[in-house]
């Protein structure tokens, strides 16, 4: 059995490929000509952020933070830091890019850290958005896909590390 046997394809990468275009095209318009300074979080946002960063049309900045809050496919509730940014953000048009928001608790914690940070804009930019198990609410500036409440693996997202490579956003079977 190959690794992505029991995966059904949600979103192709044809659609990705055309959402990640839009998104870049509508941050680079609200940029309005200022760099773009954009924090990635991993793991899970590292293809993304990739494709997006080339998508921005203009001066672009990356930088990483890392968090932790699952555990296979469970959430496990509270939000881990485990790396933070290398650069200060402080006067920096900042978008926070995220793989999915799903309860909103790590995008919450996130923008709170951010914000006291002193960005000159700070805006949220997700792939995908799970909104029947919001738990926090949160401003998305930027959604690419609402999508179902099933876990979801692919184009960076992953099962217990596994299957970020996929270049589609799929559906695990019978989870
Ligand atoms: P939240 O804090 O509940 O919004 O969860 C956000 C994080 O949970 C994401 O950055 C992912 O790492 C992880 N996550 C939530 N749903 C999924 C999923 O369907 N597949 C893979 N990871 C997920």
């Amino acid at each position: 059995m190959t690794a992505a046997a029991e995966v059904q394809v949600l979103i192709s990468a044809e659609e990705i490929g055309r959402k990640v275009r839009e998104l870049g095209a509508r941050i680079a318009a609200d940029a309005a000509g200022a760099p773009v300074h954009l924090v990635g979080v991993l793991k899970g946002s590292f293809v993304f952020m990739a494709d997006l960063a080339r998508a921005i049309p203009g001066e672009v900045t990356c930088d990483f933070l890392r968090v932790a809050s699952y555990r296979g496919t469970r959430s496990t509730g509270e939000v881990r830091f485990e790396m933070d940014l290398t650069e200060p953000i402080q006067g920096l048009h900042v978008v926070l890019v995220e793989d999915i928001v799903d309860t909103g608790t790590t995008v919450d914690a996130l923008v709170r850290l951010l914000r006291a940070r002193g960005p000159a804009s700070l805006r949220v930019c997700t792939l995908l958005h799970k909104p029947a198990r919001s738990k926090v609410p949160v401003t998305l500036d930027y959604c690419g896909f609402t999508i179902p409440d099933r876990f979801v693996v692919g184009y960076g997202l992953d099962v217990d590390g596994r299957l970020r490579q996929l270049p589609y956003v799929g559906v695990m079977e019978g989870v």
